[in-house]
């Protein structure tokens, strides 16, 4: 694993001595360590004994101008492969759960696009509070690994649930993550997602009632296995997942030059319930109401380009082109005639006649391939999305 590079954050708690073992068994497996210390970590540890164990300087503040003029905050959070948290506190895990910035460790945290392990570390009470039991839940969804923590007699003389790992075992996940986290490293993905709003005067839109959550888990999930992801999303009330690069669209047609700009890709995955006709003519002036208003506009409706079609027969073809079909009825004949039609890869196909999958939480899909079938059962739609993820990475193995 030499070669290889980790940012270590040190939280302030009992367990921060823990962290210099686990610098020293990353040092020999020839794994670089960067330390930064939050200013309680440092009333446990002192910068010089990580800084000479890591061989690496310890960063400790935000605001320091020498630390920024050797390397800025930005570039420290991305200076490595993986970011490791080691304790991660009570404080640390909400800070990053819900965002903050205001020292150098949250700060790192918030501008990284490299994936994060975090070790937590605290009193038992402590890890079984609601707010904590929430940032856990939160930051798992945002995609960042755990490892522990285990139970035991605490410093404190409590005994259960929040000892930090102990440092091989931090280490073996560490090593894991750095070895096959990210199978989709060095690979360009594209994602349409949510619904296009097709103007017809100035405020007044064609749309449809796509959400968008399935085509952002998938975004997110690749982004996990590493992949550099482009999210072309119609509008929808959803924040963008993590290190995802998303560009906001409203219409079809601003969707197909999205996607067009963000060639050359390997991996396109067209999720979006994009409008199949727009008005022929955007009303200047807002209709006035009436019966016929439309004709009287001189308004028709005409067909919107489809995007899947032009990703799958462009010059720049992705090497895996994905399309989804929402079906009401002979789901799987249907899929497999889209197939053919827009010359894709894979249709994921579904059945949205079930109660509840349009706008809903969960999906029952069958993955259509030139040459076969995949059957999965219904699951919350991020399990979808980490499960395609995983069957996109395995055409890249
Ligand atoms: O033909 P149908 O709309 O059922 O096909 C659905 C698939 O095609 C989805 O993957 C959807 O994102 C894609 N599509 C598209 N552009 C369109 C219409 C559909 O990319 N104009």
């Amino acid at each position: 694993m030499s070669g290889k590079r980790v940012l270590l954050i040190v939280g302030g708690g009992i367990a921060a001595y823990k962290a210099l073992e686990l610098t020293r068994l990353l040092r020999k497996a020839g794994v670089g360590v960067r330390p930064i210390l939050t200013k309680a970590g440092a009333e446990f540890v002192t910068p010089l004994s990580l800084s000479a164990l890591a061989e690496d300087k310890a960063y400790t503040e935000l605001f320091s101008l020498t630390d920024e003029a050797e390397m800025g905050h930005i570039e420290l959070s991305r200076s490595a492969d993986l970011v490791v948290v080691a304790p991660a506190t009570a404080d640390l895990m909400a800070k990053a759960a819900n965002g903050l910035a205001g020292d150098l460790a949250s700060t790192t945290l918030l501008a990284t696009d490299k994936p994060v392990l975090m070790a937590p570390a605290m009193n038992v009470r402590m890890w079984e509070h609601a707010a904590t039991r929430r940032n856990l839940a939160q930051l798992k969804a945002d995609g960042v690994l755990f490892v522990g923590p285990d139970e035991g007699a605490m410093a404190c003389g409590e005994y259960g649930s929040g000892r930090m790992a102990e440092p091989p075992a931090i280490f073996e996940a560490i090593m894991a993550a750095l070895a096959g986290g990210r199978p989709l490293a060095g690979r360009r993905a594209i994602v349409t997602a949510g619904p296009t709003a097709e103007a017809l005067d100035p405020v007044r839109v064609i749309t449809n009632r796509s959400s968008g959550k399935q085509g952002y888990a998938i975004a997110a999930a690749l982004a996990k296995l590493g992949a550099e992801v482009t999210l072309v999303s119609g509008p929808t009330a959803l924040p963008a997942p993590p290190a995802v690069r998303r560009v906001d669209v409203e219409s079809a047609r601003e969707m197909l030059a999205a996607c067009e700009a963000a060639l050359p890709a390997d991996i396109a995955v067209c999720v979006a319930a994009v409008a199949d006709w727009r008005p022929s003519e955007v009303s200047p002036q807002k209709l006035k109401k009436g019966k016929d208003a439309f004709l009287a506009a001189g308004m028709t409706f005409i067909e919107n380009p489809d995007i899947l079609a032009k990703l799958s027969g462009h010059a720049q073809r992705p090497r895996l082109v994905i399309g989804f079909a929402a079906e009401t009825e002979n789901v799987e004949e249907h899929a497999r005639n889209k197939l053919k039609r827009k010359n894709c890869d894979w249709i994921v196909a579904n059945d949205v006649s079930i109660q509840g999958t349009m706008g809903g939480d969960e999906n029952a899909v069958s993955i259509v391939l030139r040459r076969g079938i995949e059957r999965w059962d219904r699951m919350p739609k991020g399990e979808v999305g980490r499960r395609l993820a995983a069957r996109i990475a395995e055409e890249f193995q």
